[in-house]
């Protein structure tokens, strides 16, 4: 019997063996290094994996939000670094809740929103770890380079609460950049920016404890770096056809199995997922097992339109497997993954961080 014949579709399958191997791929790579991993938990959204990279040796998670560090927490992941501002009243009051049961650290990037926290924080009785946040080129969040980030750096120093204890610096602008030549050079000008900051601080009397940047499609750089000692890649674990095409030594763990529901045409089959199912922001999914995302000449809300062989066998109902040009998108709209292994259903994981946009 088909592997898949009792689960329904659209479901989000994890090739265990797949998923294991990156895992150790990236957990050999960090293994004899100065920098370590710190997985981006915000890509799969699954405690189970991030339980299963911290056994990997992982020093923490860093989360995207407030409430994915809470899933993290109650998994009992003690180190997380929140990789964002946290602002206002209603979530500072959440961070201190989590401050009593984790080793947290937060970014920041501003005078206001360091009075914010200290004030807070310090009213409470807690203490809280605090990144000063350098934009090395992204134009996101950020404070510049040099002095500007210095000046915060001795805010954060003199504020009640708040304990500082390095900088981030990820250079988004770079991480999934296709040529290697144009990645490599991009990426060392924002790691200048972010070491020559970390020593301009660290002479002005102020000790660094830790310096977190990279992702995915950078860490062989972030990660020999010197003066960088933690990476934050978060896609490795699960892949998606757009950063497969720059980092080939991480396998496709995920998938989106799916269902033909229509065939207007030898030529083309309709599968019964669409932009809802699946993060479409690097182009179109992938038919697994096809090259080349030309086989899917449409996709609207819950449909999407795959070109076949004119004398193709497939039929109605058959099920078809396709990989999203986005990882950390579309686990965000499964509520479980489908773990598989061996042609075998082994389990289902909560994706528990799913839709926690606060
Ligand atoms: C702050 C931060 N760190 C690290 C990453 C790296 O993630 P990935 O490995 O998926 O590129 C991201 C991705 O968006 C990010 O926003």
């Amino acid at each position: 019997m088909n592997a898949f014949a009792e689960v329904d579709t659209p479901a989000l399958l994890l090739d265990l063996s797949a998923l294991k191997a990156n895992l150790r791929w990236m957990a050999d790579y960090f293994a004899h290094r100065h920098a370590k991993l710190r997985p981006h938990f915000k890509s799969h959204k699954c405690a189970s994996i991030a339980k299963m990279q911290m056994d990997a040796g992982a020093v923490g998670i860093a989360c995207a939000k407030l409430g994915e560090a809470e899933v993290v927490a109650d998994a009992g992941i003690r180190s997380i670094l929140i990789a964002n501002q946290i602002v206002g009243p209603i979530k500072i009051s959440r961070l201190i809740d989590l401050c009593r049961r984790a080793e947290l650290m937060v970014v920041v990037d501003s005078p206001d929103n360091v009075r914010m926290l200290s004030g807070a924080v310090s009213a409470a009785g807690v203490s809280i770890g605090v990144l000063v946040e350098v934009d090395v080129g992204m134009g996101r969040c950020g404070v510049a380079p040099g002095e500007p980030a210095l000046k915060l750096a001795q805010q954060v120093v003199s504020s009640a609460g708040l304990r500082f204890e390095g900088l981030q610096g990820y250079e988004g602008h770079c991480v999934d950049l296709r040529q290697e030549t144009e990645r490599t050079a991009k990426t060392l000008q924002s790691l200048k920016l972010l070491v020559d900051t970390r020593r301009l601080i660290e002479r002005s009397g102020l000790p660094i404890h830790f310096v977190s940047g990279g992702g995915t499609g950078t860490y062989t750089l972030t990660g020999n770096c010197e003066g960088v000692d933690e990476v934050q890649a978060g896609s490795y674990a699960t892949m998606d056809w757009w950063y497969g095409d720059i980092r080939p030594e991480f396998n496709q763990a995920m998938s989106i199995l799916t269902t033909v529901i229509s065939q207007p045409r030898p030529d083309l089959v309709i599968i019964d997922v669409g932009r809802k199912g699946f993060g479409a922001e690097w182009g179109p999914p992938r038919v697994k097992g096809i090259a080349g995302s030309e086989v899917i000449s449409y996709t609207s809300e819950e449909h999407t339109k795959i070109n076949v062989p004119h004398d193709s066998k497939i039929e109605i109902g058959d099920r078809i497997e396709i990989i999203p040009s986005h990882g950390c998108t579309t686990s965000n709209l499964y509520s479980e993954f489908v773990v598989h292994q061996d042609g075998l259903v082994r389990a289902r994981w909560p994706i528990e961080g799913r839709g926690k946009l606060q």
